[in-house]
C-alpha cells in the first residue's frame, strides 16, 4: 500500500504486506539502524501479534491495522512515560470518533484501550466494546515502540471476544470499504493510520511542552472516570469502586465504598456502569 496521507505526517513509513509483529518488526529496525522519531510500520496482516500481559493479539488479514511508531525522547520533560499509552488512546480516539455518528463515543478504558460505546447503552449501565489495544515497549535506549491494533473492518461474526467491536461491526461509516485489501478499505486504512500518527506525534510534543493541556486532554477522553469500575488487580484481588480521576504518573484513582481511596497503576479495568 501507498501510505500516501500517512507519508506526509511521519519521516518514515513502511507498509508490509504481513508480518508477525509491527511491534517485533520495529524493534529489530531501530536496533539495525538510528531511526528517526516517528518512524512508522503498519500492516493488515499480523500473524504474531502480541497484546498485553503476554496475551495474543489475533485479528483476521485484511480487517484490522496493526500500527507501530517510534517515540522518541519521551518523559525527558513534561509527562512521564507511563502516560504514553493513555496518549496513544487519546490520538485513537481522536482518529477514530469522525468515523461514528452522533451519539456513539469513542474513548480511552484505562490504561490503553480505546472503546466505543452508544451513550444510550452507556445510561442503561452497559459499558462500551474494544475498538483498539496498545501495547508500548521501551526499547534499551529510552526511545519507546507505540504499538495499536485498530479493528478497522472486522466483521461481527470474525470478533475474537463479544467484548471487542469494530469500526464496521461498530455501525461506524467505513465509506462502503469491506477489506484493506481493496481500493476503498486501503483508502481508508491510510487515512486512519496518517490520523493517529498525526495525533500522536501532536500530543507527545504537548505532553513535554504543556503537560497540563496533555493531561486535560487524556482526562477529556477517557471513558473511565466517572464509571463504576471493578479492578483486577495483579495476584488477582478483585477491588469495586468508582474511578474518580489520575495521579501525577497516570495511575488510577478509585474511591472505594468503604470511603477510602485505591491508587491502581497496574491491572485490568472493567466498566461496571
Ligand atoms: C492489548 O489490548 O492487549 C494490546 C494489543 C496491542 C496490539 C498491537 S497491534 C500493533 C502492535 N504489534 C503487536 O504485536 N502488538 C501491537
Amino acid at each position: 500500500m501507498e501510505l500516501t496521507n500517512t507519508r506526509r505526517v511521519v519521516p518514515r513509513a513502511t507498509w508490509l504486506d504481513s508480518t508477525p509483529s509491527t511491534n517485533a518488526e520495529l524493534r529489530e529496525a531501530a536496533r539495525a539502524e538510528a531511526l528517526p522519531h516517528g518512524t512508522l510500520i503498519a500492516t493488515a496482516d499480523q500473524t504474531a501479534g502480541r497484546g498485553r500481559l503476554s496475551r495474543e493479539w489475533i485479528t483476521p488479514p485484511g480487517t484490522a491495522l496493526a500500527i507501530s511508531i517510534l517515540i522518541r525522547d519521551f518523559g525527558v520533560r513534561g509527562l512521564g512515560v507511563s502516560w504514553l499509552p493513555l496518549l496513544a488512546g487519546s490520538a485513537v480516539t481522536a482518529a477514530l470518533q469522525p468515523l461514528f455518528f452522533d451519539g456513539m463515543r469513542v474513548g480511552v478504558k484505562w490504561p490503553n484501550d480505546v472503546h466505543v460505546r452508544d451513550e444510550q447503552d452507556a445510561e442503561a449501565g452497559r459499558p462500551g466494546l474494544k475498538l483498539c489495544g496498545v501495547l508500548c515497549e521501551m526499547l534499551p535506549d529510552g526511545s519507546v515502540v507505540v504499538g495499536m491494533g485498530v479493528n478497522l473492518l472486522i466483521p461481527d461474526w470474525e470478533l475474537p471476544t463479544d467484548r471487542a467491536t469494530s469500526v464496521l461491526a461498530g455501525g461506524g461509516n467505513v465509506g462502503g470499504a469491506e477489506t484493506i485489501a481493496d481500493p476503498l478499505g486501503a483508502d481508508l486504512a491510510d487515512r486512519v493510520t496518517a490520523s493517529v500518527a498525526a495525533e500522536l506525534l501532536r500530543l507527545t510534543a504537548l505532553a513535554a511542552d504543556q503537560p497540563q493541556a496533555a493531561r486535560a486532554l487524556v482526562l477529556r477522553h477517557s471513558l473511565t472516570l466517572g464509571s463504576e469500575v471493578r479492578v483486577h488487580l495483579p495476584g488477582d484481588d478483585v477491588v469495586d469502586g468508582r474511578a474518580r480521576g489520575l495521579a501525577d504518573d497516570g495511575a488510577l484513582l478509585v474511591d472505594l465504598p468503604t470511603g477510602g481511596q485505591l491508587t491502581v497503576s497496574a491491572g485490568d479495568v472493567e466498566h461496571l456502569r
